[in-house]
């Protein structure tokens, strides 16, 4: 096996079987770093949507699961104002900001607006704006919509608390952000308006999805191709806000 690293210490190699290249990349086991990192940071080089990220310059994998939501139920439309809460480091607004026409650079076409929101600082982007802020922190919610300053046509959300490494509370987790997501949504959203949420299926959604059903013309539950199959990661797309 030939390698452009190898050394102990983690450096990334390309590994080759006899005659033809095995372009996999294998991540060698390092003092310091636990099993888990390693296995991520293979999964991580390995996988086709990080590299075409890199290539068509998203700041991370994330912004095709939005675009394939997107290029499947068509809510980013131009003119759109759009709320994205958990948006760091912003591949969903990269996305977000052309469709909607942020920018005003389609002539003749409304102009939309695009407001994220995220525990973490997010570089700039222009058609964006981003507050750093904890959305499950006391009065959020208030926040939010006074920076918003009127209704908003999508309320999308990512959120995502960092893995405990026990799945049943990560799903507890994320269906709370995504229930303070929805709510939110139920607030701000203009009649006809679109929810998207990420959720984990595990169980506890149930309750939420009976919630959408009531509050939105349609209800769909969609794993986009861009979401590994490995995850138990999955989208919620409510469609048609009755008011
Ligand atoms: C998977 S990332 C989002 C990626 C984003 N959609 C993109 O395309 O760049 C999940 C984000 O949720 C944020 N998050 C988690 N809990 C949050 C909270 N309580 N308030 C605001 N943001 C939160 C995290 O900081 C993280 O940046």
């Amino acid at each position: 096996m030939t390698g452009t690293g190898g050394k102990k210490g983690g450096r990334v190699r390309k590994s080759s079987g006899r005659g033809q290249r095995d372009l996999t990349v294998k991540v060698k086991t390092a003092r310091g770093r636990r099993n888990s990192s390693t296995r991520w940071l293979q999964r991580q080089l390995n996988d086709p949507y990080v590299q075409r990220a890199k290539a068509e310059g998203y700041r991370g994998r994330a912004a095709f699961k939005i675009m394939e939501l997107d290029d499947k139920f068509r809510f980013l439309v131009n003119g759109a104002r759009v709320v994205d809460l958990g948006c760091a480091p912003g591949g969903w607004a990269q996305v977000a900001v052309p469709r909607i026409n942020a920018l005003g650079e389609k002539s003749g076409k409304k102009v939309g607006t695009f407001l994220g929101i995220d525990l973490q600082e997010v570089e700039p982007l222009a058609g964006a704006t981003f507050h750093q802020l904890d959305f499950m922190e006391d009065d959020a919610d208030v926040k939010v919509k006074e920076l918003l300053g009127g209704k908003a046509d999508v309320v999308m959300s990512d959120m995502a608390a960092s893995s405990s490494g026990h799945k049943q509370t990560d799903h507890l987790r994320i269906i709370a952000l995504c229930e303070a997501a929805a709510y939110f949504a139920f607030d701000v959203l203009d009649e006809g308006g679109t929810f998207v949420a990420k959720v984990l299926a595990g169980g506890a959604e149930g309750e939420l999805q009976k919630l959408l059903k009531l509050k939105f013309e349609k209800v769909m539950n969609v794993k986009p191709p861009s979401s590994r199959s490995d995850s138990s990661e999955k989208f919620v797309v409510a469609m048609g806000f009755k008011g």
